[in-house]
């Protein structure tokens, strides 16, 4: 039996469906849910991107404008525009673009957005909060694979996910939010022994390291899901994910193609906690 597709395309496609509607209500209460994304340099893939970003938000009727920097800015000049959009009240959701140029502390960038804007749910109090499990803004991509999960009614609870990768942006979170729906969860990375003996463990595998077909079919438990969360270019210029679709797709259960999977639900989740940024502000 080969795997079911989890097409984040079409679940990115009914979701944005219903933020219209939101969005819409929104603007009728005289709000206009409004995005700002930052972007500095010129990174081609930062690029295009921010212009995914933009124009999803457009679609569904989301404000968006994108405030370009040179590579050359200073951190103090970046700080102080991110200062200027944390009182501007018409701004609900910040985003600044990663990666930052060398000399610029990302960190200390990341920190300067008010948490109430933090639509990348990647500020220390955003973190903190979903690491104790209150309401907070999640990190789009993680909170796009639960998402996606949820969708197909795939079990959590008391399952064994095994996340490779521990990045802040995609690894720990995803790990994070789903040991909050009850999962056992093992962290692999590249200093791991015995990767295989692990994976072939994983009821949920999701595999975040960004390597070209790193995962195939031999390190997959036979029924097991499969989230592939790599974005990675082939010589020939073809985009595709960490794990060796073919040869997974006949031992998983499910599993996520690339592209298509897991991309799309990252930007509908940054909507999604644009118009939540929008509509705490009325609350206020
Ligand atoms: N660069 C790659 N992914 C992301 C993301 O989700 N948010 C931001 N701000 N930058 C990124």
């Amino acid at each position: 039996m080969t795997a079911e597709i989890i097409s984040g395309k079409e679940l990115a496609q009914e979701l944005r469906e219903n933020m219209k509607h939101e969005a819409k209500a929104l603007n009728q209460a005289g709000v206009s849910p409004h995005l700002t994304v930052i972007l500095v340099g010129n990174n081609p893939a930062s690029r295009s991107y921010v212009s995914g970003k933009q124009k999803a938000s457009k679609e569904i009727g989301i404000e968006s404008e994108v405030i370009e920097l040179p590579e050359t800015v200073s951190e103090d000049a970046l700080l102080d525009q991110i200062v200027k959009l944390n009182t501007n009240q018409r701004v609900h959701g910040i985003l600044v673009q990663l990666p930052l140029p060398d000399h610029i502390d990302e960190q200390k960038v990341i920190e300067a957005i008010d948490p109430a804007k933090d639509v990348d749910g990647f500020h220390p109090i955003s973190i903190g909060k979903m690491m104790i499990g209150e309401d907070t803004f999640l990190p789009c991509t993680p909170y796009g694979i639960v998402t996606m999960l949820k969708s197909k009614q795939i079990p959590i609870a008391g399952q064994h996910v095994v996340v490779i990768g521990r990045s802040n942006i995609v690894g720990k979170p995803v790990g994070q939010l789903l040991l909050n729906e009850h999962a056992t969860v093992t962290y692999c990375h590249s200093k791991t022994k015995n990767l295989k003996d692990i994976t072939k463990q994983a009821d949920i595998l999701i595999v975040a390291v960004g390597r070209e077909h790193f995962i195939n079919g031999d390190y997959i438990k036979q029924g097991a899901a499969v989230i592939d969360v790599g974005v990675n270019r082939t010589a020939a210029g073809k985009l595709t994910g960490d794990v060796d679709f073919d040869s997974a797709k006949e031992i998983a259960s499910y599993i996520t193609p690339v592209p298509g999977g897991v991309g799309p639900m990252t930007i509908t989740m940054l909507l999604q906690n644009t118009i939540q940024a929008a509509k705490e502000s009325i609350k206020q």
